[in-house]
């Protein structure tokens, strides 16, 4: 623009991450390894009871320890207040405020905080504090027919949604399924822990953290501890993995609070144990699926009932009998969840929060219905294909459902499948092929940003967006270059500082069409200012903007990007091991920003769908309240070896191919990617076995 070559098209080719070289040099720094001068390092001691109360918390002995500067507790720590709203809606989980009272909820509490000169003598102290309990009798049996489990009112989830006479529409039905599907409890075992270091700097706390959401961890600090919002900024620069589980959590007001009471810069880092019972979970489902359809496959009746469980001090449901609400379409259609509470952490977000369990139950059904009345399972679903929002009854803003299961059956090779199982063998493996489907809301919520014409002539964006290595950062590079009709190198973007501005967190696969949205409308902002000025001083153009108000210009439509997974396994009938061979997955999630990063998300859900399927499985002890082998040695998440060739595509990737109103055009892949992705292996393994697998994970002693 202040050139004369207009340079388009950074959007949609695939571009190298900008910080990528950063990040494989150890130049970018996490945030547990940024150095402060006069760092105090702190250490959390969790309770080793799963109910009860603190009876003493002996910290005369520790205090003498070397370097040991203060312990924490319920009898000394700031008090803080937990009476408010949050950002998000919704009254915070009292787990991240931690030492207000003597009561313990469950296994894994934090009861204490050792701060110390060095990491090392605050974990030796901590590991020798002597807590005393007065213990009660617990409960963490998650199972159906609990009595106490309920049908949750509110926040974020719809609990029930009910169309039809359910049991007439049974009745009539020429074909039922009714099947029980369980999940287990499930970690998001990012790879960089939480950290946090918070300090005090003239009057002002300062907070380097690792989070999702810059601005939604500075607005709960601020309201935990009663400052003004202008007197927090908390900063998360770079984030090795998040997955739902970096919000605000314990390390980060636990830092607060020393440092607050050691005027000191203070840093608490999680260690992999702790996370397993600090950092939030999936909870456990178990569903019930009941299918009624005619001869023809057609659905009279559908019903997903789905229970987890939440903790005793917080509600937080997991909502996995929604995905029909979006999917596909019955006489009666009915879906309902339901929680119970129990003496456990509580769960919280995780990447495809109810999709991701909820599409395995559905689509295991969907795969078991297309058995019982002889149909392909595709065709199952092409003759299912609902004509607006089963539920809501609003238009789609672009359904492709079918289209991809067209696109991946092509490739895949579907046409020549028999739908018979358990007859191809290749040695002692039996072999077979699944399908499933996908998809996941595509929304969008309010965000600021600024751009500023540099007086070089480069450009700089600065947006409260969150990289938590999704290619983010670069995202909005090339969106913004393109709206500024420039190469990307002659744009920055600096994200992840609360002092930016309120901006979406990095959730709810709706970050980049968020953010994108309030750079394209900054930008467009400066394009008008320098239209009309003649150049620019020193100091730049600034332009700013705020989405809040467009967003309110959308019509209500259903809105989603769709996919369709096929899956390969290869299962040893002498051992029991299942292999998956090669995965596809073909989605519509609109325009498509960057397909190198895209594609790493999609083949990165769908990794994860392997894992789901047959590896993860957190344990919970009955009798102690808490896990077995709280680590990644005792919880598998999938390895190199587990994972074969996975293939990620998409079709209508261009703006032009956007059938919605919606001007960005984005519609979200951080999380379809493994919606569906185990329903397709679970199918795959049926195919080659005659068995069906309704239990996560398909562990060999479950396949022998
Ligand atoms: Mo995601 S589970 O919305 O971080």
């Amino acid at each position: 623009m202040t050139t004369a070559t207009s340079v388009k098209g950074s959007v949609g080719t695939a571009h190298t991450r900008v910080e990528g070289r950063d990040k494989v040099t150890g130049a970018a720094r996490y945030a547990g390894e940024i150095p402060f001068a006069e760092l105090a390092h702190g250490w959390l001691v969790l309770s080793t009871v799963a109910r009860g109360r603190i009876r003493s918390v002996e910290t005369a002995a520790v205090l003498g320890m070397p370097g040991v500067l203060t312990v924490l507790h319920h009898g000394n720590a700031p008090h803080v207040d937990r009476d408010y709203i949050g950002l998000l809606g919704v009254k915070p989980d009292p787990t991240v405020a931690p030492f207000q009272d003597d009561r313990v909820p469950h296994m894994g509490w934090p009861v204490a905080l050792v701060v110390a000169e060095t990491s090392e003598q605050a974990r030796e102290a901590a590991e020798a504090l002597v807590v005393q309990y007065d213990q009660e009798a617990h409960d963490v049996a998650f199972s159906t027919g609990r009595p106490d489990a309920y049908s949750p009112d509110g926040g974020f989830v719809q609990a029930v949604a009910e169309k039809g006479d359910l049991e007439s529409e049974l009745a009539r039905a020429a074909v039922v399924l009714d099947a029980e599907y369980t999940t287990p409890e499930e970690h998001h075992s990012m790879m960089e822990p939480h950290a946090a270091t918070a300090r005090w700097d003239g009057g002002r706390l300062e907070v380097v953290d690792s989070n999702q959401g810059a601005i939604w961890v500075a607005d709960e600090l601020a309201k935990l501890f009663s400052l003004e919002p202008a007197a927090v900024r908390v900063r998360s620069e770079h984030v090795g993995g998040g997955f739902g589980s970096k919000g605000v959590r314990v390390h980060q007001v636990a830092a607060v609070m020393a440092s607050t009471v050691l005027q000191r810069p203070v840093r608490v880092v999680l260690t992999r144990r702790q996370m397993f019972s600090l950092t939030g979970y999936r909870s456990p489902t178990t569903q019930r699926i009941r299918l009624g359809a005619d001869a023809d496959g057609r659905l009279r009746a559908l019903e997903h009932r789905s229970l987890s469980l939440t903790s005793t001090v917080h509600e937080f449901v997991e909502p996995s009998a929604g995905v029909a609400r979006a999917l596909y379409d019955a006489d009666a259609h009915h879906t309902l969840n339901e929680v119970v509470r129990l003496d456990v952490p509580t769960p919280t977000w995780m990447r495809a929060p109810g999709e991701a369990p909820g599409s395995f139950a559905l689509e295991a059904a969907f795969d078991e219905l297309a058995e019982k009345c002889g149909i392909d399972p595709i065709e199952l679903r092409a003759r299912n294909e609902p004509e607006t929002g089963p539920v809501s009854g609003l238009p789609f803003a672009g359904r492709h459902l079918l289209a991809c299961f067209q696109e991946g059956a092509r490739r895949f090779g579907w046409a020549d499948r028999d739908p018979r199982p358990g007859l191809r063998r290749e040695g002692r493996w039996l072999l077979g092929t699944g399908t499933a489907a996908a998809s996941f809301p595509a929304g969008a919520a309010p965000s600021t940003a600024s751009v500023t014409a540099e007086a070089d002539g480069t450009f700089t964006v600065r947006i409260a967006a969150s990289d938590i290595g999704t290619g983010a950062r670069t995202a909005l590079t090339l969106i913004a270059a393109d709206e500024l009709e420039v190469a990307p190198d002659r744009v920055r973007v600096l994200i992840g500082d609360s002092d930016f501005g309120p901006a979406m967190i990095a959730g709810g696969s709706m970050g980049t069409r968020s953010w994108a949205w309030a750079v394209m409308a900054a930008v467009r902002e400066l394009r008008e200012q320098l239209a009309l000025g003649d150049g620019i001083p020193p100091e730049g153009i600034t332009a700013r903007s705020d989405t809040a108000a467009l967003l309110g210009t959308l019509e209500p439509k259903e809105r989603h990007s769709f996919g369709a997974q096929f899956a390969e396994v290869a299962v040893d009938v002498t051992t029991g091991e299942v292999r998956v061979r090669r995965m596809l997955g073909i989605f519509s999630a609109g325009r498509i920003v960057n397909p190198l990063t895209a594609r790493s998300q999609l083949v990165g859900g769908m990794t994860w769908g392997i894992s789901m399927a047959l590896h993860e499985e957190a344990v919970r002890d009955d009798a102690s309240g808490g896990l077995v082998g709280a680590d990644l040695a005792g919880y598998h998440v999938a390895a190199h070896a587990d994972v074969p060739h996975i293939e990620a595509d998409w079709i209508h990737g261009h703006a032009d191919d956007s059938d919605d109103d919606d001007p960005v055009g984005i519609k979200g892949i951080g999380e379809i990617g493994i919606v569906g992705a185990a329903a397709a292996i679970a199918n795959a393994v049926w195919h080659a076995t005659g068995v069906r697998h309704r239990n996560l994970p398909i562990r060999p002693d479950r396949v022998l």
